[in-house]
């Protein structure tokens, strides 16, 4: 599986953005925040280590899984037949979630720090909008910088909840939604 991962690097580097697949502790340490979920959307899938994870840990719950690397998403689709997995841009699938009910979570492995400048911002602009339709909704969001994933709106608050040190390099886990009083 980390051979996938090598070849969409070599194809599409700032696309892809990691030489390794997510490891077991990390893809453990993000399902564990989408634990409770109604729904869950997973941006950025690649080798599907995050998507396993999310379907062992949460039975029964919706996911759909995006994934922008034709290649990369037939494989999801292989391997993982009980989640959705649509071969599209992050933006375009959470442009058209509109006024999903229920608690909605979306966990991403998007490389915001090395995505073409108009991509990362254009995708974390789609996001706050649909964290801002409600206080159900959070985004569980990696990073390998010791900063806040990208900025966000001021209604909308960055938490760093944990850090995953069994990872090549260690992984932030950080979340956002609305602030304020719950
Ligand atoms: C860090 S890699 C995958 C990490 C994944 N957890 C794993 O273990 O394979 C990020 C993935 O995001 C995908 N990606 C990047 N930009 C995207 C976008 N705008 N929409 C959907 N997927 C995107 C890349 O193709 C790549 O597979």
């Amino acid at each position: 599986m980390p051979m996938h991962l090598l070849l969409a690097m070599l194809r599409n580097p700032a696309t892809t953005g990691a030489l390794l697949p997510s490891s077991r502790a990390l893809a453990t340490a993000m399902a564990r925040a989408a634990e409770g979920a109604d729904t869950v959307i997973e941006l950025g899938a690649g080798t599907g280590s995050v998507t396993g994870a999310l379907l062992g840990m949460l039975p029964g719950v919706p996911l759909i899984c995006v994934e922008w690397q034709p290649a990369l998403a037939a494989r999801l689709r292989h391997r993982y037949p009980q989640a959705d997995v649509r071969h599209a841009s992050a933006k375009q699938v959470v442009d058209e979630l509109g006024d999903l009910p229920g608690r909605v979570v979306v966990v991403s492995s998007l490389p915001f720090r090395s995505l073409p400048v108009p991509v990362a911002s254009e995708t974390a602009h789609s996001l706050c909008r649909f964290l801002t339709r409600g206080r159900e909704r959070k985004l569980v969001q990696f990073t390998y910088q010791p900063r806040e994933p990208f900025p966000a709106p001021r209604q909308l608050c960055w938490r760093r909840t944990s850090v995953v040190w069994r990872n090549a390099p260690p992984a932030g886990i950080w979340e956002l939604r609305l602030g304020g009083p719950n």
